[in-house]
């Protein structure tokens, strides 16, 4: 009997050909059909392996149902939706999709920095409300990025292509990260290590969030930590909503105690905090970071090797991707 795959909603590129290729069943469910625990957990009953999403609660209970599953490879370098512990009592394995990410990741970073600091939202909706009337020397003032300090925590491989991008804007770049990266990572960013983020903030013209979502990152950036940053300061976030307060957030963005906003997640998605929608100078993404053809449809070959290698029980220590 061939191994049975389920992919839980359609993603792009070749990875369901591939996976029919090697002889596995495979089936495609539909978009939401399995961000509920119920459905999810029935669902996977007829599986030896899934490709999961974000939204896919794999908790304690949908893994405990299902421990005929050998591996579940999540559609995400992040994999907070996945009970981890859980999959290594039970020995099932986790893949992410790591690396293929991160310069797509990196580029809405910057996106969201230059459109926060020059008030692209503002500007743009001015000029479409039809109230354009000529160049205008107060017109949108916004800061320049020359020179300017930016602090970014979570120096993981989304964190190092940021600092990239800022060295080319001539940003001067410090970091925090639970540990410190290793010198060749230094050397290549030209970052500062931090080990207080609470040293960090006060320096920071711009502040990025790139680290995974845990109990110890969780509202990392929170009421006191917002008011340790400088009130022309913007805080840019691609990493996960929780990362931050988001209703502290929103109070200082509305108080003028930080300047501006760009932000990729959000604490409760799809649901967006109402006081940050009236934020003035907030850019508000649906969770794109990785959103680009190329980069989608390398997280989907990731992910199906992973499935594949483990399902035909080959060696998986050559995978980058397995989590446990
Ligand atoms: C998306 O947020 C991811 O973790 O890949
Ligand atoms: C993960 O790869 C990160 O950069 O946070």
């Amino acid at each position: 009997m061939p191994k049975r795959v389920l992919i839980t909603e359609p993603i792009p590129g070749k990875a369901e050909a591939y996976l029919k290729s090697a002889g596995f069943e495979v089936t495609v469910g539909t978009r939401k059909e399995f961000d509920e625990e119920q459905a999810l957990k029935a669902a996977l009953n007829e599986f030896d392996g899934a490709i999961t999403m974000l939204s896919n609660p794999v908790n304690k209970t949908v893994l405990k149902e299902n421990p005929q599953l050998k591996i579940v490879a999540n559609y995400a370098v992040g994999y907070n939706n996945i009970d981890v512990e859980a999959a290594r009592s039970l020995g099932i394995h986790i893949a992410n999709t790591p690396d293929v990410l991160s310069e797509a990741t990196a580029d809405i970073a910057l996106l969201l920095l230059l459109a926060t600091s020059r008030k692209i939202r503002e500007a743009e909706d001015q000029l479409r409300q039809g109230e354009f009337d000529g160049w205008h020397p107060l017109g949108f003032l916004g800061t320049e990025l020359h020179g300017k300090t930016a602090g970014i925590v979570g120096m993981g491989r989304i964190g190092g292509a940021i600092a990239r991008r800022l060295r080319g804007f001539s940003i001067n770049v410090l970091y925090h990260n639970r540990n410190r990266v290793n010198e060749s990572v230094e050397q290549q960013t030209e970052a500062t290590y931090c080990a207080e983020i609470d040293d960090m903030l006060p320096m920071c013209d711009f502040l990025f969030l790139s680290s995974p979502l845990t109990p110890q990152t969780h509202h990392i950036i929170n009421e006191t930590r917002l008011h340790l940053l400088k009130s022309e300061s913007i805080i840019i976030n691609t990493g996960r909503g929780p990362l931050i307060d988001e209703e502290a957030l929103a109070s200082a963005l509305i108080s003028g105690k930080i300047a501006g906003a760009g932000l990729d997640v959000f604490e409760k998605e799809p649901e967006i905090h109402p006081s940050l929608l009236k934020a003035p100078n907030t850019v508000l993404l649906p969770h794109i970071g990785s959103a680009t053809r190329e980069t989608r449809e390398a997280m989907g070959m990731m992910a199906a090797k992973a499935v594949a290698t483990v399902l035909n029980e080959e060696d998986i220590r050559d995978l980058p991707n397995i989590v446990v």
